[in-house]
């Protein structure tokens, strides 16, 4: 039976970063008890047909899940252990804000079972954490590293890059500076400016909210070569780890493997025999309160995926990673062989402007083509098949 992950979605945040557009929203009060119940019982709804199934990994995911009470944690992960056949090693990652007060927190999640933290670091220059609209200082910050260590051998942090203004002389001090505080795993995520964000509104109207592509480019590479020589090598387009550091959990979204989501908008993929299913929640938080209320679940939407829009998602998630797409992958999702699902010439012509890499089991995005996946995944996508 394929693995399979648990995604738990917490849609809350103290405020809202002006470049944020996950779903997470403010609430000047929020019922603990109340949306604690209601996860359990769209948990045990979701786990219904999928009983004693392995599962690998449960990952905690927000809006800002450290703003959980780490006793609504500590049931969720009881309850999942009873549904579910697991493992000592399956992974627990919970996403963390490194304000103090949830720091505090930590340990109370780790006695309830997570074992893998990612901290939302952001920047480790006060200037730039201003500008990012974080309530957290620098400082804050290093604290919050200070307690995870302690508790948790496998943690990771974020932080966000290519800002305007940026010099690569600056992001290197800063990400050098990260790199004393680094495990074993980092994100690196450049700047993007999403729609109907507050940075979106600003850049309308004239404001440089963004990078140059070629200062960006610039620094990517800079990233690149300085996180190899620190031995955490590049596994997906912004994330780095040293070996058998790699986030399980979102590996499964780059394998386009199975993975159960609860929890305001959360997505899932879930095969059976040969069919694939994904499934979508309410994505407001108060709809998918009732909906579960009155329900037993959140459940929006269940659609049986065609093998097209099988190899459309394979496409998308697996070029993200360093190795590539696996081609065997191509076959058991959709019934087709490697040419009939992208046709040779342009297999060719990509491989000839240097973009991807053919070798037997892979299909290899090269580092020019990383730098402009986008391009490179919209060119496979709007050739699929024989059109
Ligand atoms: C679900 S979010 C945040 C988790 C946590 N609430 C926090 O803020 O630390 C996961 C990560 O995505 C990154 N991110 C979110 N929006 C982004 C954007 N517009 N550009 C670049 N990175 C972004 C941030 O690094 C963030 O930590
Ligand atoms: S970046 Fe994190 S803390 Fe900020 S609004 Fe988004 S989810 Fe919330």
């Amino acid at each position: 039976m394929n693995p399979l992950g648990l995604y738990i979605h917490w849609p809350f945040c103290l405020s809202k970063c002006p470049y944020c557009d996950f779903n997470s929203h403010v609430r000047e009060k929020i019922d603990h008890k109340r949306w604690g119940d209601a996860l359990l019982k769209e948990l045990e709804h979701a786990a219904q047909n999928q009983k004693n199934r392995h599962l690998v990994s449960v990952f905690f995911g927000g809006g800002t899940p450290s703003l959980m009470e780490p006793e609504t944690v500590a049931i969720l992960l009881e309850k999942t252990k009873s549904f579910f056949h697991t493992t000592e090693d399956m992974e627990v990652t919970l996403e963390a804000n490194p304000s103090t007060v949830e720091a505090g927190r930590f340990k109370g999640f780790f006695d309830a079972g997570i074992n893998r933290l990612s901290l939302g670091i952001q920047s480790l220059n006060d200037e730039a954490l201003v500008f990012l609209g974080r309530r957290h200082s620098a400082r804050d910050a290093l604290k919050a590293l200070e307690v995870a260590t302690t508790y948790f051998s496998r943690f990771s942090f974020d932080l966000i890059y290519a800002r305007p203004h940026q010099t690569p002389a600056s992001w290197k001090t800063e990400l050098l500076d990260a790199l004393t505080f680094a495990k074993g795993h980092l994100s690196l995520y450049q700047l993007t400016i999403e729609p109907q964000t507050v940075f979106a509104t600003r850049a309308l109207r004239g404001e440089k909210m963004a990078l140059e592509d070629d200062l960006a480019a610039l620094l990517y590479e800079m990233t690149e070569e300085l996180m190899q020589d620190a031995g955490l090598d590049a596994y997906e387009v912004s994330n780095y780890a040293q070996p058998s550091q790699e986030c399980r959990h979102n590996l499964l979204y780059w394998n386009f493997e199975n993975y159960i989501g609860i929890g305001p908008g959360a997505h899932g993929r879930i095969s059976s025999k040969e069919k694939k299913w994904a499934t979508l929640r309410y994505k407001a938080p108060e709809t998918w309160l009732e909906a579960v209320e009155t329900q037993g679940h959140g459940l929006q939407t269940s659609q049986l995926l065609s093998p097209l829009e099988r190899l459309h998602e394979l496409t998308l998630m697996g070029l993200r990673l360093t190795k590539g797409l696996e081609v065997k992958r191509i076959l058991e999702e959709t019934g087709l062989e490697l040419h009939q699902a992208y046709p040779h010439q342009h297999l060719d012509r990509l491989e000839k402007e240097g973009l991807l890499e053919r070798v037997d089991t892979h299909l290899i995005p090269t580092f020019e083509g990383r730098l402009r996946l986008n391009a490179l995944t919209a060119y496979l996508l709007n050739n699929l098949g024989d059109k």
